[in-house]
């Protein structure tokens, strides 16, 4: 089988860079929505409908999984595919298919602690010791995933987050690298004037950014750490394949692009990250 990977965009390529770093004989699809791009101020139920349709898409192909290598995808609508249209599609179709997130990992990776983990509750809540930023599109923004799910697990860690509505789109768009500078720099003082102070850790909580990862770092204070999406997949599926041995991820090292915008290269910013030209097909 092949593993899917599925962002609006161009996004989920850094995702999808680490897992083929991590899995390098697997054979993996990737598929970018970008007609549709960007997602993040798009109606849940748009968000949940166009994220049912790129998993499809993938699993025509012949992927028996896909990991949705977006956070708006997974945060607004992983649950409720999981829950409501996956069981049926699955009796449908035959085959053990099966669709994982980013954002299980990230916490995962940002609170030290396993999904399993129950909440040790004491008697006095604890004091919130750590300020845990996250930046993201609208619509995670909207869903307080990253608030309620390291509030559950983490006490002493209290995650603030900001929306930065313009930024995905940017990225997209080939912005040029000061205006990209200027957007993130605002969104990070606009955090730290919320909170009353900078954040200790930061989630880049939108797979585009990073791509821009470095201007993250530059605008907050420097040494801040960074809780990176892209290693904490990789870390969750190889324990998920461990786990599953029924889904054996190819040999055949094979690597396809599908887009449902234009087909052909992507923008120099994506070709600087990937480290080279890279070129789509038609979805
Ligand atoms: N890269 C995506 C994310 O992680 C989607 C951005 C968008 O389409 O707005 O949220």
């Amino acid at each position: 089988m092949s593993i899917g990977v599925f962002d609006s965009g161009v996004g989920g390529l850094t995702v999808h860079h680490r897992l083929v770093e991590r899995f390098p004989e697997a054979d993996f699809i990737y598929l970018a929505d970008q007609a549709n791009a960007p997602y993040g101020g798009r109606p849940g139920e748009e968000i949940v409908e166009l994220t049912r349709a790129g998993c499809v898409r993938l699993f025509e192909e012949g992927c028996d999984l896909v990991v949705l290598a977006c956070n708006t995808a997974a945060s607004v609508a992983l649950r409720r595919l999981q829950q409501t249209w996956l069981p049926g599609y699955r009796r449908d179709v035959g085959r053990p298919v099966n669709v994982l997130g980013i954002v299980v990992p990230t916490i995962e990776a940002a609170t030290g602690l396993p999904w399993e983990h129950e909440a040790q509750w004491r008697e006095e809540k604890a004091e919130k010791l750590e300020i845990l930023g996250v930046f993201s599109t609208p619509a995670t923004t909207r869903s307080r995933v990253y608030e309620i799910e390291i509030d559950k697990r983490r006490q002493d860690v209290a995650v603030f987050s900001e929306p930065c509505p313009e930024l995905a789109r940017m990225i997209e768009a080939n912005a040029p690298r000061d205006e990209l500078a200027a957007t993130i720099q605002g969104h990070v003082k606009a955090l730290a004037t919320r909170i009353g102070r900078n954040p200790d850790r930061a989630i880049l909580g939108c797979t585009h950014y990073e791509i821009v990862a470095d201007l993250f770092q530059a605008a907050l204070p420097p040494g801040t750490p960074l809780i990176r999406q892209p290693d904490a997949t990789a870390d969750a599926l190889e324990r998920y394949f461990a786990r599953h041995p029924e889904f054996q991820p190819g040999t055949g090292a094979v690597r396809r692009f599908l887009t449902t915008g234009e087909p052909g290269a992507q923008n120099s910013l994506v070709e600087t990250f990937w480290g080279g030209p890279l070129r789509f097909e038609p979805a």
